[in-house]
């Protein structure tokens, strides 16, 4: 079953409504690379704050924490990540295009068709040089995820948080990774971010624990307003475990690509702690003062893409549908996720409506994310903001100057209700929450 939307389609609207921009357009664009536009930037910004409400702020076994993109490299080698962490690379002896011999099915290139040298291991650190010096003593790499950081701390972080075991440490953090072959728009770049949960376990209740956080990371999709048919789990079979993993989860999202990861739920046993505590020589375990027992964790880890999910939430939020003989293209965003909560647009701009409009945006800024847009028809302004996924439009016409109401118009409905301007915050505040959008007591131009 293919995804209702092509990537064209939201690639376009991205560029078009300021969500994506290539990176240094004006030069040409680097491959893979994306800026996130003003619109952008706060949809991303709400799928993280989405993520850190749910899995620190309203957990009293999670914390938070925030470590260095470089880090000393005897991390990485003791993470397994500078033998492990590679693909296998081949590249076509014509056109020297580079491919990941287990993406690509046959001998020969898929551009050109060319002869493909030997598949040989590619790590995909970056790697840099720190302090004026280009020796390879200087030699540091950009981290390729964020959970080391993490396991670094573990004894950090126990101490001065006095909590006990079950106990998560969650992080958000840019990652990069030199892919082979990325692609499909942000779905696979070489500088992403990622949010990442590491939660310690008493070994033997991991398997347990495992699947209480597929399940988790599964319904925080849904509840934000992910289609439960276009998510999938997906258990991963022995051969295609990461070097660290016991076991492992996807879960996928149909992409318009095709089913693909969307976030990984991996059980990691205790290889990171035992692997620093040798490489580093210091003691990496726990002691439950209580049991009179001490042990090395066993960690559960649900580690997901920002980036992937803001697609993922832009694809499964895109619809074009007709109304009354007309294309509209909206995005069916969570409300928690819009990027802008309330649009507040006078009927033109005129005079008198301006003082009047600029006095309601002044009185709902403080509360919402909100927008003030005056130029060109009221109707492209509609267009506009159902297609950035802004759940409310304030409109402000003559009769406001009169009656002192405005009309509230609801994105998805595209029902309308007329109410004073005394006490707007509370009217939105209470749809946001939950409340009808009634408009059978006012006036209603369409109702689905
Ligand atoms: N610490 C475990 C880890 O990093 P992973 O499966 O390699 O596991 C977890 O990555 C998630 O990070 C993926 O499910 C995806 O959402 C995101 N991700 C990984 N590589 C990415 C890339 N090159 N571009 C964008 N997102 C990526």
């Amino acid at each position: 079953m293919p995804a209702k939307v092509d990537m064209d389609k939201i690639v376009s609207l991205c560029k078009r409504r300021g969500f994506v921009f290539p990176s240094s357009e004006i030069y040409g664009g680097l491959a893979s690379c994306w800026d996130y536009g003003p619109v952008g930037v706060e949809l991303k910004r709400n799928v993280k704050e989405a993520w850190w409400k749910v899995m620190v702020h309203e957990r009293d076994d999670v914390v938070g924490l925030d470590t260095s993109i470089m880090m000393h490299p005897g991390v990485w080698a003791a993470s397994g990540h500078i033998d492990s962490f590679t693909d296998p690379l081949v590249e076509c002896k014509s056109c020297h295009l580079r491919w990941r011999a287990d993406a690509i099915e046959g001998e020969k290139c898929p551009k050109c068709g060319g002869e493909l040298t030997e598949p040989r291991m590619f790590n995909l650190m970056f790697k840099t040089s720190m302090g004026p010096v280009e020796e390879e003593a200087s030699t540091v790499y950009l981290r390729p995820e964020t959970a080391q950081g993490i396991f670094v701390n573990f004894e950090n972080v126990v101490t001065t948080s006095r909590k006990k075991l079950p106990l998560g440490i969650g992080q958000i953090g840019k990652s990069f990774r030199n892919e082979i072959t990325p692609g499909n728009f942000i779905f696979r770049t070489r500088e992403f971010e990622h949010m990442e949960l590491e939660y310690f376990v008493k070994p033997g209740t991991d398997e347990k624990w495992l699947d209480y956080w597929v399940k988790e990371r599964f319904d925080w999709y849904v509840r934000l307003g992910v289609k439960k048919e276009n998510l999938r789990l997906r258990q991963h079979g022995k051969d295609e475990l990461a070097h660290y993993a016991k076991d492992c989860y996807d879960v996928e999202y149909l992409f318009p690509m095709g089913w693909s990861e969307l976030e990984g739920i991996a059980n990691r046993g205790d290889f990171d702690l035992t692997q620093h505590a040798k490489c580093s020589g210091k003691e990496l375990s726990y002691r439950d003062a209580e049991a009179g027992e001490k042990y090395v964790p066993y960690v559960i880890e649900p580690s997901a893409g920002v980036d992937r999910s803001v697609l993922a939430f832009l694809v499964d939020a895109y619809e074009e549908e007709e109304v009354e003989g007309e294309k509209r293209t909206v995005l069916h965003l969570h409300h928690s996720l819009a990027p802008i909560k309330v649009a507040v647009l006078p009927l033109s701009r005129n005079e008198k409506l301006t003082p009047l409009a600029k006095e309601v945006f002044k009185r709902l800024c403080p509360s919402f994310v909100t927008d003030y847009d005056d130029s060109q028809s009221i109707g492209r302004r509609y267009r506009r903001q159902d297609e950035i996924g802004t759940p409310f439009c304030v409109t402000i016409d003559f009769e406001s100057l009169e009656d002192k109401q405005v009309t509230i118009r609801e994105r998805d409905s595209l029902a309308q209700i007329r109410v004073p301007i005394e006490g707007l915050e509370k009217v939105i505040e209470a749809k946001f929450k939950g409340e009808a959008f009634d408009a059978s007591t006012l006036w209603a131009t369409r109702q689905k």
